[in-house]
């Protein structure tokens, strides 16, 4: 069985200064909630949905993570969530975590029945336990009645909704939520309970409400239902940051962004936003299969992604499988203008920067090892000096040592030489007369007799 967590007993064999000890103390309190997962786990967790925190010691992530993990414990448990909450250092369990498809630290995975559920989402207690309750919850949430659907409806900006009763299609779309549930919730209600408005084809059918409106999924020109709902599943435009990137990456579009300052209420800032507001509702079914849209605040992020110096206000448009990116050579200032820039992108005519090749690789490392360097100094000259300098002193102090000790290396020739030809001695029988000359040569010190009754010793063991 999953053991509590041992901290407690640790804690008074542990020497830092006061104050750790004190934090210390409390979290212990709070993990309590969260059970420290060791071997056993493999064959005990089968019968609970488990939510666990693999960790490794030294990162410094999991660290940070750890209070919000205390809290997610202490909130699930009086919450009365059948999940359980738990964390394993998977240095010291490499082998289960393995199994579980852990590789970066911290990896957060919901873990129910055979399945394994990847976290990726923002590392705040809110987004964890939003996660949590969706995924081990039902696969499908049926909306029985109409209040029940606009409460729905208002909660959420983008809406999966199967509507019908048994059919090829839902089986479909509950196998597709056993896979998408990391992302969004899934919900089936008959066709009564929808708005006036809303007006189906056929039935059955899979909706997604979003933007304002909704939008029926078609087989024959969507594709499988899988990859329409990865591609749905954000609203038209968002409001995009370097976690939104990231999840956009599994879509595989291109993604159009207007980078601005948000705070900047210059025209050409807030016409910008307008511009690709626009494209993105107007031209809809030209691009929403390939385009994401939304715009940016700030140019900082964009700049480390692309290692590059952009001025605002601007557009950039990220190919999220490749890492390549495109910027327009002149100033965007209509829709027109931007449609055109999308469609110069589409035929190939805008050269392509970036990229993931090996050059581009080069140049990230450099570039991340010199902003980090530089952000170091900059938020703190002091760190930086006893970080960077820390190193090179023990580097040169090193450095000194083995120059010295050279010089006194001599000295203990002696020894090692004998110590040396003594261990091939006993190995290496064939070279005897060899190493016999060898050791007259090195180590006058050794007497003949010495070596001679060595030698013979040596025999008789053999
Ligand atoms: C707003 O943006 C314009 C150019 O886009 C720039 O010249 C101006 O300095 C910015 N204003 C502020 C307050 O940053
Ligand atoms: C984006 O990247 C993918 C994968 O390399 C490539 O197939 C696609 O053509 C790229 N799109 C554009 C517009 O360059
Ligand atoms: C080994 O030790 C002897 C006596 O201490 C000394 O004379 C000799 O120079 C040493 N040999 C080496 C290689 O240091």
């Amino acid at each position: 069985m999953p053991l509590p967590c041992p901290a407690t007993y640790l804690l008074p064999f542990l020497p830092p200064p006061l104050f750790l000890t004190a934090a210390a103390l409390v979290l212990t309190l709070d993990a309590a909630f969260v059970e420290d997962l060791d071997d056993s786990f493999k064959d005990n967790r089968k019968d609970d949905i488990w939510l666990v925190d693999f960790y490794a010691p030294w990162c410094g992530h999991c660290k940070k993570l750890e209070p919000v993990w205390n809290e997610v414990g202490i909130e699930m448990r009086s919450s009365g969530s059948p999940v359980k909450v738990g964390k394993m250092d998977a240095t010291s369990y490499s082998s289960i975590a393995s199994e579980f498809g852990v590789r970066g630290y911290p990896t957060i995975k919901l873990l129910k029945g055979d399945l394994a559920y990847n976290y990726r989402g923002p590392r705040t207690k809110e987004d964890i336990i939003e996660f949590a309750n969706r995924v081990a919850g039902p696969l499908i949430r049926p909306l029985p009645s109409q209040q029940m659907f606009e409460h729905v409806h208002k909660r959420h900006r983008v809406l999966f909704l199967y509507v019908g009763g048994e059919s090829p299609l839902k089986e479909k779309y509950i196998e597709v939520a056993s896979e998408l549930i990391v992302y969004t919730y899934f919900f089936s209600a008959s066709e009564e309970v929808l708005p006036e408005y809303v007006t189906l084809p056929e039935l059955p059918a899979v909706v997604v409400f979003k933007d304002g409106t909704y939008f029926v999924y078609d087989e024959y020109e969507d594709g499988d239902l899988s990859s329409w709902i990865n591609r749905e599943r954000f609203q038209g435009y968002l409001n995009v940051d370097g976690f939104t990137l990231y999840e956009l990456g599994d879509t595989g579009k291109l993604v159009a962004i207007a980078i601005i300052d948000d705070k900047n209420s210059s025209a050409e800032h807030t016409r910008l936003k307008s511009v690709i507001q626009e494209v993105a509702k107007d031209y809809r079914d030209h691009f929403h299969r390939n385009f994401q849209f939304g715009h940016m605040d700030g140019n900082d992020y964009i700049n480390s992604l692309l290692m590059d110096d952009l001025t605002i206000p601007t557009v950039v448009v990220l190919n999220t499988s490749n890492q390549q990116y495109f910027l327009p050579d002149r100033r965007i200032e209509s829709t027109e203008d931007l449609v055109q820039f999308i469609n110069n992108i589409l035929d190939g005519t805008v050269e392509a920067q970036g990229g993931d090749g090996f050059l581009q690789r080069i140049k990230r490392i450099i570039y991340d090892a010199k902003s980090t360097v530089m952000s170091v100094f900059k938020s703190s000259p002091l760190l930086g000096c006893f970080l960077f300098g820390l190193p090179l002193g023990v580097i040169s102090i090193m450095c000194y040592g083995i120059c010295t000790v050279d010089s006194f290396g001599g000295v203990e020739e002696n020894e090692t030489s004998k110590k040396e030809t003594g261990d091939r001695e006993l190995t290496d029988e064939g070279s005897e007369e060899e190493q016999e000359q060898e050791n007259k040569e090195k180590s006058a010190e050794i007497s003949d007799g010495e070596h001679g009754q060595k030698h013979i010793f040596d025999k008789k063991q053999d």
